[in-house]
């Protein structure tokens, strides 16, 4: 993670009530209280986010969103805007999740669309990309990830580009048990930076990329110590708000150095 200010993401997807949302804060809150050496966001479901925005304003836990429109207002049915996400707190949006683009067919240019109104408004997009098993196998892993960087971020300023988060989801990682290994993470998230230097020079080397897919309290801090992982954006394994602490205390280098991890 090089000098770069590690990132815990948790995205609920489709889970959680509002009572629900709030018993995990109150809980969450206290085991991540004395964290200092990373940044935590918990990325929540539209009905969990105005609650959440109470819970957490206190706390050192941001909050985002798992997705947003790219127009402005209007007749737009079922769509929320960057905007509406402002207004409950938010500070951080999830775009192109590989669930968003698989099973609800959201494209690169639209992706690009929300990503810059997200920046706009100053939203901070969590941009998504990752490629499913037979990409992989056909050993067009690489080309795969860095087109849609470079498609998802096309035309964005250096400026705008130094306030994006990137994360590299594996998609036959996600949700099932199989973390890529540290190695090819790191491989992944290098070449992600390579991409990001070819659009924005040197200052590529600010932006946070994280890792997503199957990752837990106990592989953490393994994958932590590649250069180029600089957190991880987490799904199952953030849903239960003790288990989820404890992940992020394994990801804390303070805690991760005393504890000898
Ligand atoms: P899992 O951590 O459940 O594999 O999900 C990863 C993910 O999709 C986070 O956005």
């Amino acid at each position: 993670m090089a000098n770069r200010r590690p990132v815990i993401a948790g995205n609920w997807k489709m889970f959680k009530t509002v009572n629900e949302a709030t018993d995990y804060a109150v809980r969450f809150i206290e085991e991540v209280k004395d964290v200092t050496e990373l940044d935590i966001i918990l990325c929540a479901p539209f009905t969990a986010l105005y609650p959440l925005k109470n819970e957490l304003e206190e706390s050192i836990v941001h909050l985002g969103a798992q997705n947003m429109a790219w127009a402005d207002q209007g007749a737009f049915t079922g769509e929320i805007s960057a905007q509406m996400l402002l207004d409950v707190a938010c500070t951080y949006v999830i775009l192109g999740h590989s669930e968003r683009r698989e099973m609800f067919g959201e494209t690169d240019e639209e992706i690009n669309k929300k990503a810059r109104k997200a920046l706009a408004v100053g939203l901070t997009p969590i941009v998504c990309c990752g490629e499913n098993l037979n990409v992989r196998e056909e050993g067009k892993a690489v080309e795969r990830v860095q087109g849609q960087v470079t498609r998802a971020l096309v035309g964005l300023s250096v400026e705008d580009l130094s306030k994006i988060i990137v994360a590299y989801e594996p998609i036959w990682a996600i949700g099932t048990g199989k973390t890529a290994s540290s190695k090819d993470a790191q491989e992944m998230c290098a070449s992600i930076r390579a991409t990001l230097t070819g659009l924005m020079g040197l200052a590529a080397e600010k932006v946070p990329i994280l890792y997503g897919g199957s990752v837990k309290a106990d592989n953490i801090a393994e994958l932590l110590t590649e250069p180029d992982v600089d957190g991880a954006l987490v799904g199952g394994a953030s849903l239960d708000p003790i288990s989820f602490g404890k992940l992020i205390l394994n990801a804390n280098p303070l805690v991760a150095r005393v504890e000898g991890i």
